[in-house]
């Protein structure tokens, strides 16, 4: 997909997008809620993974700020993987670099992937999830006018049983409600 918002450039990645890309990776204040922190090897197979993936249609994908061409961070949407009880279906994340917080970014670009999702694609629904005690994650997802669904909450399947970031809430947004 690509898109532009009034302040944001929403694209495939690109080759330039590595090193500040790893960098937001390493950082374990971005990384706090994931059970670790990103080698500049893991970044590189991430995009690969992520690049492969990327369709017309889906995709975790590169933003960018338009007014520096800085990499702002990853936003997208992907088919929640069969091992999540939320599968089937199509979930919407995001990770920005600490020094573009509290800007509003997170929530622009993923009101444009939405409005893709609905609009062009014909998704009855997206979800997002994270783990409990993501307030800033969770604070977006009702941001752009996702709604949280206690009874969807889950442990996460790849963490073993006892790990802190186990326990993941989930939110749902349905076409008719979306606001544009
Ligand atoms: C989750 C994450 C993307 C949220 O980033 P964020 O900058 O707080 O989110 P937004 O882009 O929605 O920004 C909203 C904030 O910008 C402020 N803001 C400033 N200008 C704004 C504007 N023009 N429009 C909207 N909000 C604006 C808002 O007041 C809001 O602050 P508040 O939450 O204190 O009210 C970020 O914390 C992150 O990358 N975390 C690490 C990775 C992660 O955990 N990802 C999720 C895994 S599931």
């Amino acid at each position: 997909m690509r898109a532009e918002t009034e302040r944001l450039i929403l694209r495939p990645w690109e080759a330039r997008d590595l090193e500040p890309f790893a960098a937001i990776n390493a950082d374990a204040e971005v990384m706090r809620f994931f059970p670790a922190r990103f080698t500049r090897e893991e970044t590189v197979a991430y995009i690969e993974r992520i690049a492969a993936l990327e369709s017309e249609d889906l995709g975790f994908q590169a933003v960018e700020e338009k007014a520096t061409g800085d990499l702002v961070g990853v936003v997208g949407m992907a088919p929640v993987k069969p091992e999540y009880p939320a599968a089937p279906g199509v979930e919407i994340g995001w990770r920005l670099a600490r020094h573009h917080w509290g800007k509003g970014y997170a929530s622009e670009a993923a009101r444009a992937w939405l409005a893709h999702g609905f609009d062009n694609l014909g998704l009855p629904e997206i979800v997002a999830f994270t783990y409990v005690g993501n307030t800033p994650s969770r604070r977006v997802m009702e941001r752009i006018g996702m709604r949280y669904d206690p009874a969807s909450d889950f442990e996460h399947p790849a963490l073993a049983e006892g790990h802190m970031l186990r326990p993941h809430v989930l939110y749902r947004l349905k076409a008719e409600d979306f606001q544009r």
